[in-house]
């Protein structure tokens, strides 16, 4: 099997300092999933500035209806074949459903196995009320970086009424911003804006310091994010309507597929150049060994 992780890696390694550089003279932040060592080559080798090993994994990969289901033990291994794969871009990790919820204590604790035991630069966790907050300043204090994530928050998305938009109206947009400038006090270096329309992310973007990354949010945002097999066109169904698909790799992997099952059974695959050869005088021994042990 090739190898991809043989193609030279980029130099420059980012950390928090270099995102906030890239932020400040205005360059847009590029934020892809990843979740696993070739979607994280594919980020590598595309020169992404962040890798988030999101819970929509659960979705993507693991083939849930919702991102509740994935574990802290499924995040985990795909937050380390990601780490394999990558070494110039930031790499953040997604806390599941139920790993940080409980108490400030929990948070922590999941937090640092996402630094310790993956190898992750900071973590994720979703939501702006006071619980998300009392997480994400006790992480942070804890000495983990940590991305919040308002707007539509799939981990809840029960309670928001579905995937969809969410602050559409003068007051919960005013909760939001709220809630965005809230995660900022309490330290997120870095927040994700989700499903919310352009203008909200707009006064959230005036208003507070941190780079923000949008998905559904807009142009003004100081990056944006798309979830890899949405933007390869991996995944199957209707798009969220933020969604640009940049390839169509479902087909692709169809098609190839599809060729391969026509070799087989038209005998056209393998061919000579697939085989291993062995000495001719060593297969005629072979042969003989084999009449001397069955006469
Ligand atoms: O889990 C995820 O992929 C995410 C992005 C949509 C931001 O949280």
């Amino acid at each position: 099997m090739a190898n991809i992780m043989s193609e030279k890696p980029t130099d420059v390694i980012l950390g928090i300092p270099e995102i906030i550089e890239k932020y400040r003279i205005g360059e847009k932040l590029v934020m892809v999933t990843a979740y696993d060592y070739p979607s994280a080559r594919a980020a590598e080798l595309a020169g992404v500035d962040i890798v988030l090993v999101g819970d929509s994994g659960a979705m993507t990969v693991l083939g849930h209806e919702s991102t509740t289901m994935i574990t802290i033990d499924e995040m985990l291994m795909f937050c380390k074949a990601v780490r394999r794969g990558i070494r110039s871009p930031f790499m953040v990790g997604d806390l599941p459903y139920g790993s940080y919820e409980v108490s400030d204590e929990q948070a922590v604790q999941t937090a640092f196995r996402f630094i310790k035991e993956a190898g992750c630069d900071a973590v994720k966790l979703e939501g702006c009320g006071p619980m998300s907050i009392s997480r994400a300043r006790a992480i942070v204090q804890a000495g983990i970086p940590v991305v919040g994530h308002v707007g539509l928050t799939p981990q809840t998305a029960v309670t928001l009424g579905g995937y969809r938009a969410q602050a559409k109206n003068a007051e919960a947009a005013s909760l939001l911003i709220q809630g965005a400038l809230a995660l900022q006090g309490a330290g997120c270096f870095c927040l994700v804006l989700e499903a919310i329309p352009s203008v909200v992310a707009e006064l959230v973007v005036e208003r507070i310091e941190v780079p923000t990354i949008g998905i559904g949010a807009g142009p003004a945002t100081s990056g944006q994010v798309l979830v890899f097999h949405d933007l390869l066109g991996i995944g199957e169904g209707r798009d969220a309507k933020f969604v640009r698909r940049y390839a169509d790799l479902l087909e692709a992997m169809k098609c190839g597929i599809t060729d391969f099952a026509k070799e087989v059974r038209n005998r056209e695959y393998p061919t000579t150049e697939h085989e291993y050869k062995m000495d001719p005088q060593e297969a005629d021994t072979l042969r003989s060994i084999l009449r001397s042990e069955e006469d």
